[in-house]
């Protein structure tokens, strides 16, 4: 037998069914926010992402799929979302549209990644990325929307909310100068990546995952101490805003993101574990390193999968609340016909497809939970209550179905 490949998975049953609650709770949220929806291609080519999330990421440097096509092009498998976003936004002309665009999408991303809980190498991301606005207001809004589907799946309470700045590239060239200046006599204590990371792209060691360097980093200067005016009125204006939103948070001075394309606002939200369930930020300057003109925008990104774990570790109730019916009849046809009448106006009805005896068929009803049975048979309909047993029985079609269409509500 061929199996699936490590770190992808199989949906369905109750794990499809608490995607889809997720999904539609997500596309309310964002359709009151007035955000329309975007697909972009799986595959892209490969320089969107090295020059978009940046060489010397983690992302870039070890987790893309990158394949030559047939035509002798270098495509990579998505690994992230906003590189394709922004440029589904400049090739499509969208800066012509009114401002700010806001765009979401649910989308499977890839990353060849060490397989473990909550880390997986295809999984699916819920993200929002609004176009055109320098503002801090954007920045709230697009945090404000992340905790708006945390509160409506029922797991905001038990999430935490952790936002930093890191500052303009005016700014942040300063904060460079004083990490180097720190990290000079200890950087040969770090791991093989930062001492790379020193030299090359330096912001990058605070990132590091090793708990070694971690708790070294926590001794290192702190970015916030290095925001020129305009990025510190940004950050306390956002601070401002988000406590007048009662939007709870904390300050966490060592996010910089794995990704490169940031500026001013970042932000990550964890669960009770400390793995990020989402992350985001602002990125002015993405746009113009794809060759574009100068966008500012922000946005963030769920991982879905680690949304799942949560509402099933904490029971969040996700069914489905359509009642259910089965038809159970000698007559397939005469049976169906009810079957297919029912289904038109929305009710959710199964058949039964492998010719079992009533007995058997009720077992299966009763199996599954389906709500109400309905015997067809030659001459009369009997409609079976399962929950109280309650059975009712009509002779024509029409009075049968508008009995269920007021029974389910
Ligand atoms: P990211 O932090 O790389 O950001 O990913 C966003 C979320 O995807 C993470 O917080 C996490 O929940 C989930 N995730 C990441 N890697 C995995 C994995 N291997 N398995 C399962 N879940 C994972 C971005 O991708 C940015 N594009 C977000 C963004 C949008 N920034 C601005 N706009």
């Amino acid at each position: 037998m061929i199996n699936r490949p490590r770190g992808t998975k199989d949906l369905y049953d109750d794990e499809m069914e608490i995607f889809e609650f997720i999904e539609q709770n997500a596309k309310e949220v964002f359709e009151a926010a007035n955000i329309g929806k975007i697909q972009t291609p799986v595959f892209e080519f490969t320089e969107l992402f090295a020059r978009g999330v940046g060489n010397d990421t983690d992302i870039v440097q070890k987790e893309m799929y990158t394949f030559m096509d047939k035509g002798d092009r270098s495509l990579t498998l998505r690994p992230e979302g906003t590189a394709g976003a922004v440029r589904a936004y400049l090739e499509n002309g969208m800066s012509s549209l009114p401002s700010p665009k806001k765009l979401w999408y649910m989308i499977p991303i890839y990353r060849y990644e060490n397989v473990q809980k909550g880390r997986q190498r295809e999984f699916n991301q819920i993200g929002v990325e609004y176009f055109g606005s320098p503002n801090a207001e954007a920045d709230l809004e697009v945090i404000y929307i992340g905790m708006e589907i945390l509160k409506k799946l029922g797991i905001s309470d038990d999430v935490v909310l952790k936002i930093n700045s890191i500052g303009c590239k005016k700014c942040r060239e300063e904060y460079k100068k004083a990490l180097k200046k720190a990290l000079k006599d200890k950087i040969n204590t770090y791991c093989e990546d930062c001492q790379r990371r020193y030299d090359s792209n330096i912001l990058r060691v605070l990132d590091c995952k090793v708990e070694h360097d971690k708790a070294e980093n926590e001794n290192l200067p702190s970015i916030l101490d290095y925001l020129c005016d305009d990025c510190k009125k940004h950050f306390e204006k956002l601070k401002n805003m988000l406590e007048k939103a009662n939007v709870k948070y904390e300050i966490n001075d060592k996010i910089v993101r794995g990704l490169d394309y940031y500026n001013r606002t970042v932000f990550e939200i964890l669960d009770k574990d400390g793995l990020a369930i989402l992350g985001g930020g602002r990125y002015d300057g993405l746009s113009e390193v794809l060759g574009g003109e100068n966008i500012p925008a922000v946005g963030f990104a769920m991982g879905v999968e680690r949304i799942v774990g949560i509402i099933k570790d904490k029971k969040v109730d996700y069914k489905n609340k359509n009642k259910k019916v089965f038809v159970i009849t000698e007559d397939f046809s005469k049976g169906f016909k009810i079957t297919t009448k029912l289904r038109e106006k929305g009710v959710l009805v199964e058949q039964d497809l492998l010719g079992r005896s009533v007995r058997s068929a009720l077992k299966k009803a009763s199996k599954q939970n389906f709500e109400f049975v309905i015997f067809v048979n030659d001459t009369n309909f009997v409609l079976k209550n399962m929950e109280n047993g309650k059975e009712t029985e009509f002779l024509e079609e029409e009075k049968l179905i508008n009995e269920i269409l007021n029974v389910i509500k």
